[in-house]
């Protein structure tokens, strides 16, 4: 059966945004999904609270690819409290949809923003538990769809 995507995903599978990485970043995040074993490896560099730049890499598939990307465009120039709220549903509508069994895949962007995250508030000697929740080892990501 053929997967349906929308016109949104596949342009952001064809022209992801923001991939690379960032040498002087101030939070890096890598997480494993638990379902397929991909990875995704997210940096952030973070001026007086507000996310200035984000790169992304990824050995996942076009859906990762396609969610990373949005992400990370979703984030830009956002303070890093609300960046921290973003949800895989959040990037998954604005992708207009993934077909059910590609859900899983929108959950590494939203854990490895917030892995960086953990590291940037880490750095700074802040306790990231009680700001975003528990994140999740890079083995047992949490797949919730
Ligand atoms: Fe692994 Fe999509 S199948 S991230």
């Amino acid at each position: 059966m053929a997967m349906e995507y929308s016109e949104k995903v596949m342009d952001h599978f064809m022209n992801p945004r923001n991939v690379g990485e960032i040498e002087d970043a101030d939070g890096v995040g890598e997480v494993g999904n638990a379902k397929c074993g991909d990875i995704m490896k997210m940096y952030l560099k973070i001026e007086d609270d507000i996310i200035t730049d984000v790169k992304f890499k990824t050995f996942g598939c076009g859906s990762a690819i396609a969610t990373s990307s949005m992400a990370t465009e979703m984030i830009k120039g956002k303070n890093i409290k609300e960046a921290a709220k973003l949800t895989n549903k959040a990037v998954v509508e604005a992708l207009e949809g993934l077909p059910k069994i590609k859900i899983h895949c929108s959950v590494l962007a939203e854990q490895a923003i917030k892995a960086a995250l953990a590291d940037y508030y880490k750095s700074k000697g802040i306790d990231p538990e009680p700001i975003l929740g528990k994140i999740p080892p890079a083995e047992s990501c949490h797949i919730h769809d």
